[in-house]
């Protein structure tokens, strides 16, 4: 792929990785993903902001060599080695060239990619470069989703660098969004699977950024935003939002009963006015679940008993969800046991991270009989007026 000019002087250098299909060795690409970097011309000096993962490193030096411009700044917004991780094959082909980093970034690069330390120049917050006839400026954005994170500005055509934030792990040939669903549901994926954790700091940075005229938007993942009020209302709404009146419903059943159990209460709530997003644990994309996450005021988790605690996968979406931090207020437990257990208890100690009311779970022995479907509907009962009681319907 050739490199774009989407301003003059201003080239989106693209490795489209159409393959890739799991990321950090867990998170599911059903869409591959992209690594961008972009070539910035200035009268006197050029830059390139971040490079690609080192699978691509090849794609981005073949294209580096179409432009046929030396390189003076290699600015690392991130220290992650998708994008960070060909910076050493570009000083050895630059060798001129400095790194552009905050000074915990460089630290980070010293350690990951063995980058000699007189390579760097680091920047303080609102620092500027100037390359002539453009000038960049640095802004320190920590928990982008690491501690060492930053956005880059190009002040005069007004085009932001924020690395990962904003970007979608979607392998496309458009340059630009093309297609606003596609993207929406590829960005809130993302925004789920990375951001999410880091909602609070993700705030502060979205009101640090309404002080800037933005015209484009050019993450380092999927395509760029040339209407970057599209994505910026779409974070705002997953940062900032009250929970819906949504139950995320993900659960396991060995022999039917939690099954049954699953059943009846989806059931229950949709009656009572409640969107229910049901996953079976044994088959679903674990991206899908954390998406729903993003919106919803309640999780309730379906599980069998196995050796006297839940299912293995249903602790494994429960460490998530107290890993992703979403905003959920309301938890409950259903589910069935043989013998005895623990369960609730040990789901309990699962997610100290979440701000919940732990609303009175339903458990019974075998299959469920009527006391038990009573109490399901005494739960869905307990959620309705929880969602009406907090403005969320
Ligand atoms: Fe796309 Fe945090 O790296």
């Amino acid at each position: 792929m050739e490199p774009a000019e989407i301003r003059r002087g201003v080239y989106a250098l693209r490795a489209i990785d159409w393959d890739r299909r799991l990321f950090d060795g867990l998170i599911p690409l059903p869409d591959g993903t992209s690594y961008n970097s972009y070539l910035i011309k200035g009268s006197q000096k050029t830059m390139l902001i971040d490079t690609a993962d080192p699978t691509k490193r090849d794609v981005l030096l073949n294209q580096l060599n179409s432009l046929g411009m030396s390189i003076d700044y290699v600015v690392a917004n991130h220290a992650e080695q998708d994008h960070s991780g060909a910076i050493p094959q570009v000083l050895e082909k630059y060798p001129r060239a400095k790194v552009v980093a905050t000074p915990k970034c460089k630290s980070m690069l010293i350690d990951l990619l063995v980058i000699p330390e007189d390579k760097f120049i680091t920047v303080e917050d609102k620092e500027t470069i100037s390359l002539g006839d453009r000038t960049l400026e640095f802004i320190h954005a920590p928990w982008v989703h690491w501690p060492e994170t930053m956005l880059t500005y190009l002040k005069e055509d007004r085009v932001l660098f924020p690395c990962d934030l904003f970007g979608s792990h979607l392998a496309t040939s458009d340059l630009y969004v093309a297609h606003e669903g596609q993207v929406y549901e590829a960005a809130k994926r993302y925004y789920a699977e990375i951001m999410m954790p880091f909602r609070t700091h993700i705030q502060k940075h979205l009101e640090r950024l309404k002080e800037y005229k933005i015209d484009i938007i050019a993450p380092s993942h999927g395509p760029l935003y040339d209407k970057p009020e599209f994505i910026l209302k779409a974070y705002h709404s997953w940062v900032l939002d009250a929970p819906k009146n949504i139950v995320v419903l993900p659960y396991v059943s060995m022999h039917g009963s939690t099954r049954k159990m699953v059943e009846y209460f989806v059931g229950a709530l949709l009656e009572r006015g409640i969107t229910v997003k049901q996953f079976d644990l044994t088959a679903t994309d674990i991206g899908k679940l954390a998406m729903s996450l993003v919106d919803a005021a309640t999780l309730v988790v379906g599980t069998p008993t196995v050796l006297v605690g839940p299912h293995p996968n249903v602790a494994y979406a429960a460490f998530l969800a107290n890993a992703l931090r979403p905003k959920l207020k309301f938890i409950s437990v259903i589910g069935s046991y043989g013998w005895g257990g623990k369960a609730v208890e040990q789901l309990a100690g699962m997610i100290p991270n979440l701000k919940v009311e732990v609303l009175e779970p339903v458990i019974c022995k075998g299959l469920p009989r009527e006391a038990d479907f009573k109490a399901l509907d005494k739960l869905a009962d307990t959620i309705a007026a929880r969602h009406k009681g907090n403005g969320f319907v």
